[in-house]
């Protein structure tokens, strides 16, 4: 095993190799105090507003792929063997780039603080490959709030610039750049720093397993999406940090006919397609969580491994009967999912294991499936109530349920009662469901925060209920549901 004491990425042509200072230091840091690259703004510090949006460069499957992410909340780890492009790189010539040019000729420019996110979020989507949609560009922007409501021009800019035959100076040295992130990919695992304090990028399974149980206080870090506001928001010290998405075999996302296996390190962009092929509800509650930024870093094994409550994808995953693969250097082990919630930060986790994978069934032809996720805001927002469900049914009847919240308690929690109460229910005898609907107190008792009251809680998850039950039984097809 070759071990490489910095962390090496492309920028500008060059290949960087960086002594990382402090486990902990953004990229946002890196560019705006190291380099001195300032075009690349700081706003929020938490991944929200998206002014810090840069594009990473990556191989996936031998092609380039140029994703958004949030330089705020990114360590100078994730960039092991990926490209770093901000918007200082992307005038040329004397010449703005085609998004840019666009966003002056159609007046999308506005304050010098969203500007630089925006025009990064759109020049990702000008490599995207793809002939945008109204839904695409807007799904692209979700994630860079402009506070002047100044949006119609940037989507115009975005028509304008984005169709045809789309080059520009990163497409004509795509060859060059391949070649060289595949250089990069050859390198061995990463360890910098010292048995007290360093960064780890294994680049195998083996390696992964072995740091993760030599090092057992090692914070394990996917798309620090979470521990990036551990360290920009709570100041927290964290002096061993070990990144996954080294492990190429951990992204894996297979068809295995009946399930799917997703890897823990296959962020939300990686396993959208294969998730969103379940059922129309999971695609779309995928593509309300966070931002695009977020979705090409984050983690679905991370959102399970952090535990947190309001999790949109537990609940989600619970009810479709996941299953849950842990693994370490003593072997592997598997749960299904809720059981891996124990109590508020308290997770089936042994020191020096690691979530590994999670398997997903796919919906038999008697089962029927239904997601909500209510928040104040349609996009970018946390969940105030996570609903999941999942029927089996024979002749309109309820032969069982698995029914999961997010934000009803210290957990991911399945309501035990109301899915026993759920057993034999006519889906043709509306008024019979009630006492069944009632039964959601007995299973939760939500507390209030900044998010909702625990009494709005209840009845959501209540009215949700309801609102799946009249979908199964064919009455409605409102699918989106956000506050006002
Ligand atoms: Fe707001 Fe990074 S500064 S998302
Ligand atoms: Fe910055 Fe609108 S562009 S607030």
């Amino acid at each position: 095993m070759m071990t490489e004491g910095a962390v090496h990425f492309l920028r500008r042509g060059t290949i960087v190799a960086h002594q990382v200072p402090n486990p902990v230091q953004t990229v946002l840091d890196y560019l705006r105090l190291e380099e001195k690259s300032r075009g690349t703004k700081e706003g929020c510090n938490e991944g929200d507003c998206g002014a810090c949006t840069i594009a990473i460069g990556a191989l996936k499957n031998g092609a380039l792929v140029c994703a958004p992410a949030n330089a705020c909340i990114l360590l100078m780890g994730q960039l092991e063997g990926k490209e770093l492009i901000s918007v200082d790189d992307l005038a040329s010539g004397g010449s703005l780039h085609p998004v840019q040019q666009a966003m002056v000729d159609l007046h999308g420019s506005q304050c010098g603080f969203c500007t630089p996110g925006i025009v990064m979020s759109l020049f990702t989507l000008f490599h995207s490959g793809e002939t945008p949609t109204r839904q695409s560009i807007e799904d692209a922007l979700a994630g860079n709030l402009c506070r002047c409501t100044g949006y119609r021009p940037i989507i115009d800019a975005a028509f304008m610039v984005l169709h045809g035959t789309l080059v520009d100076h990163f497409s004509k040295r795509r060859h060059e750049t391949i070649a060289v992130l595949q250089n990069l990919r050859s390198r061995g695992d990463v360890f910098a720093g010292d048995a007290r304090s360093f960064i780890a990028v294994p680049k195998s399974e083996a390696s992964l397993s072995k740091l993760a149980d030599e090092h057992k206080d090692a914070i394990i870090v996917s798309g620090a999406t979470d521990v990036g506001l551990w360290i920009t928001k709570q100041m927290r010290v964290l002096p061993k940090l070990i990144f996954t998405h080294g492990v190429e075999s951990l992204h894996a996302v297979k068809d295995h006919g009946d399930h799917l296996t997703i890897g823990a390190a296959a962020t939300y962009a990686e396993a959208e397609e294969a998730l969103a092929s379940l059922h129309a509800d999971v695609g779309e509650v995928i593509r309300r969580i966070g931002s695009t930024q977020v979705r090409a870093s984050g983690t679905i094994g991370g959102n399970i491994a952090n535990g947190s409550p309001i999790g949109d994808m537990p609940p989600l995953l619970i009810a479709l009967g996941a299953i849950l693969i842990l693994k370490s250097v003593n072997g592997e082990r598997s749960m299904p999912l809720e059981d891996y919630f124990l109590a508020y930060g308290k997770q089936d986790r042994r020191p020096g294991e690691l979530v590994w994978a999670i398997e997903v069934p796919k919906l038999q032809a008697n089962e029927r499936f239904c997601a909500f996720k209510v928040s104040k805001r349609l996009d970018q927002d946390i969940s105030a109530v996570m609903a999941a469900y999942k029927f089996e049914i024979r002749e309109r009847r309820i032969l069982s349920a698995r029914i999961a919240y997010g934000g009803m308690a210290a957990t991911p929690k399945r309501a035990g009662h109301t899915e026993a109460a759920l057993a034999n229910v006519s889906l043709d005898e509306a008024a019979s469901w009630q006492s069944v609907i009632a039964r959601l107190s007995r299973d939760y008792q939500p507390i209030s925060d900044m998010r909702a009251s625990a009494e709005y809680r209840l009845t959501v998850a209540q009215n949700l209920l309801r609102k799946a039950l009249l979908e199964t039984a064919g009455e409605t097809s409102m699918r989106v549901l956000a506050l006002a």
